[in-house]
């Protein structure tokens, strides 16, 4: 892409393919190249080009950062080396002291980091159901200094009102993080509908083929990108130049696959919920979704993550997940390949199971991951499945 175009606004499909990658100057390129040095040459002590040692800065990780950042629409983008990496860097801009109120249904392993090793430091967490915004301001503690939202979450897949939420949060001096991993910036703006910072797991949708563990951060909030670059480079939990460059080359597909695996999801929840071996499902498409009207209203379409629950618990469940030949029964999502697992034993198994029953995890319930294979082949895959179970 030439200089140029940049000074024009660019759609999401286009900033996918190009943003922070223009052809290399030495070479015209068009691929970002990996740079795997881990040290830059200065001229004359500290007369650097730019870079100086990779944890601080390194080109292809630039490319990445500034592509995120162009996709969600957010001055600053920061790449860590997972998910979790992400979580952990932002999290370490608290103090002891500090509170932060999250969703109550978030990844198993955002509630470990909370519960388990931000709690014992001093930085309390509490997970209230904030489909009802108003839990905001009656949650809020004059020190919560940060609300967590996953939305859709994982795995029962809630809509949060990011923009009511923003609205009371911001009123009490507190920021909003919204984990973007589950709708992507394809469906879904955070930024734009107020919270301060967007998190993802990269190694989900972004990089999209199952092969990288990433994480990234976008903000325009200056002072707090300001503490969170500082923490990247002190902390360390940056992602390798290759990883980088496989994350970007990932985002170049990134709407076409959102929007084939949404397409398919969409049909694939509502032949489930005809089906007589199906109890309840759940996926905000669905007019009968309760928070279906708030994902009308701020999502661009409603995801690729179907979470359903099956009659009889644990033993038809584990049947059903078994006999999957072109699902993978597998933890994560996001990829290119369809993916089942079942949330009580696999991804959320760090969730106490008093909590994990209280949010509707029950033995029943199984969590799909739907890819870009056809759709015909999907259901078949799903519909022999169900026979089994
Ligand atoms: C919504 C969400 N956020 C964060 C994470 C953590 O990401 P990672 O596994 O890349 O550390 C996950 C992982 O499954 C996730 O599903």
């Amino acid at each position: 892409m030439k200089a140029s175009a940049g000074s024009r606004s660019l759609a999401l499909e286009t900033l996918a393919v190009h943003a922070g990658q223009p052809a290399d100057p030495t070479s015209g390129a068009v691929m970002m190249p990996i740079v795997l040095a881990s040290t830059f040459a200065q001229r004359s002590p500290g007369e650097h080009q730019g870079f100086e040692y990779s944890r601080s800065g390194n080109p292809t990780r630039n490319a990445l950062e500034a592509c995120l950042a162009a996709l969600e629409g957010g001055k600053h983008g920061f790449a860590f080396a997972s998910g979790l990496g992400a979580s952990t860097t932002v999290l370490h801009t608290l103090k002891p002291g500090d509170h932060v109120l999250s969703g109550d249904d978030v990844y198993g392993g955002t509630f470990r980091l909370l519960d388990k090793v931000l709690a014992p430091m001093g930085v309390a967490s509490s997970f209230v159901d904030l489909s009802d915004p108003q839990a905001v301001a009656r949650s809020m503690r004059p020190e919560t200094k940060l609300v967590w939202l996953e939305t859709p979450t994982n795995p029962m897949l809630k809509i949060f009102d990011i923009g009511a939420i923003a609205e009371i949060a911001k009123k009490r001096g507190a920021r909003v993080l919204v984990d973007n991993t589950f709708a992507t910036p394809v469906l879904q703006s955070p930024l734009a509908l107020g919270a301060d910072i967007v998190l993802h797991s990269t190694t989900k949708y972004l990089n999209g083929h199952s092969d990288v563990v990433g994480g990234a951060v976008v903000t325009s909030d200056e002072a707090f990108a300001e503490r969170l670059r500082f923490l990247q480079n002190a902390m360390g939990a940056v992602p390798s130049p290759f990883d980088c460059y496989l994350v970007l080359r990932g985002i170049k597909t990134l709407s076409v696959r959102v929007e084939r695996a949404t397409a398919s999801a969409a049909n694939i929840a509502e032949r489930l919920r005809a089906h007589p071996k199906v109890e309840r499902v759940y996926y905000p498409g669905l007019e009968t979704h309760p928070n279906h009207a708030v994902a009308k209203k701020q999502m661009r379409g409603f995801g690729a993550m179907i979470s359903f629950v099956l009659r009889g618990g644990l033993e038809p469940s584990r049947r059903f997940l078994s006999a999957l030949e072109i699902f993978a029964c597998a933890e994560s999502l996001g990829g290119v390949e369809s993916l089942a697992e079942h949330p009580a034993i696999m991804t959320h198994a760090s969730v106490p199971a008093e909590q994990r029953k209280t949010l509707g995890i029950d033995d029943g319930l199984c969590r799909l991951s739907v890819g870009v294979e056809a759709l015909s082949d999907l259901w078949a895959d799903i519909e022999g499945a169900l026979d089994k179970a």
